[in-house]
């Protein structure tokens, strides 16, 4: 039940938006509506990406979109009056924030780009605060069992999170280049209180 509000038992989706089931999952739905949230979105790089990080800007929270690359959505976004930084997660010093909730859609940690699970993780999970979430989707469901794996077994980890895998049909899950085809993963880390 990490998805869902601790009061009410209810989806933060369904709370934000009625009649939001069936449709696909974004970063905001993750984002308390009732107290101004630090939210940092890893490795955005499509228009809907920065148009949900945008709506959280405009709703108050204070938003950090993180990534090497940067497009021509990425600097829209900084014109609006974004935070856009171009560097990688880890380069971000680990004195300036604790988030509460980390957002990231389909890294591609493969072939030269290879990143082992723990190291990939801990990138996210050393720069949450108290309560906060690394909320995950990927198509990849070798990463994510292996993530989820890391979450269960871990002592380092296991000890200061929780982890909850789920399986989504790809029309629920954010949008992506990836073939349509399958299922998509979410993995939620939320570290323990
Ligand atoms: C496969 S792309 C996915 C892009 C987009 N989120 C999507 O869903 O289509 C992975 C993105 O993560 C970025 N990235 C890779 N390593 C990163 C890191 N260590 N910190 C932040 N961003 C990273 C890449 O530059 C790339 O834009």
């Amino acid at each position: 039940m990490i998805a869902a509000d601790p009061e009410t038992g209810r989806s933060i989706c369904r709370q934000r938006e009625r009649g939001c089931a069936g449709r696909a999952q974004r970063c905001s739905d993750f984002v308390s509506p009732r107290a101004t949230q630090a939210v940092l979105y890893v490795g955005a790089e499509r228009v809907d990406e920065f148009a949900d990080a945008m709506r959280l800007v405009r709703e108050g929270h204070d938003v950090v979109v993180i990534n090497p690359r940067e497009t021509a959505p990425a600097r829209a976004f900084r014109r609006g009056g974004g935070t856009f930084v171009r560097a990688r997660v880890e380069q971000l010093p680990m004195a300036c924030c604790r988030f509460d909730v980390i957002c990231e859609n389909y890294p591609y940690p493969s072939g030269q780009h290879y990143v082992p699970p723990r190291t990939f993780a801990m990138a996210r999970l050393s720069r949450l605060g108290p309560g906060g979430r690394w909320v995950l989707f990927t198509e990849a469901v070798r990463y994510a069992t292996l993530l989820k794996a890391l979450g269960d077994y871990d002592e380092g980890v296991q000890r200061s999170f929780r982890v909850e895998l789920s399986s989504l049909p790809h029309t629920e899950a954010p949008p992506s280049a990836y073939p349509s085809a399958g299922t998509r993963f979410r993995l939620i880390f939320e570290r323990r209180l």
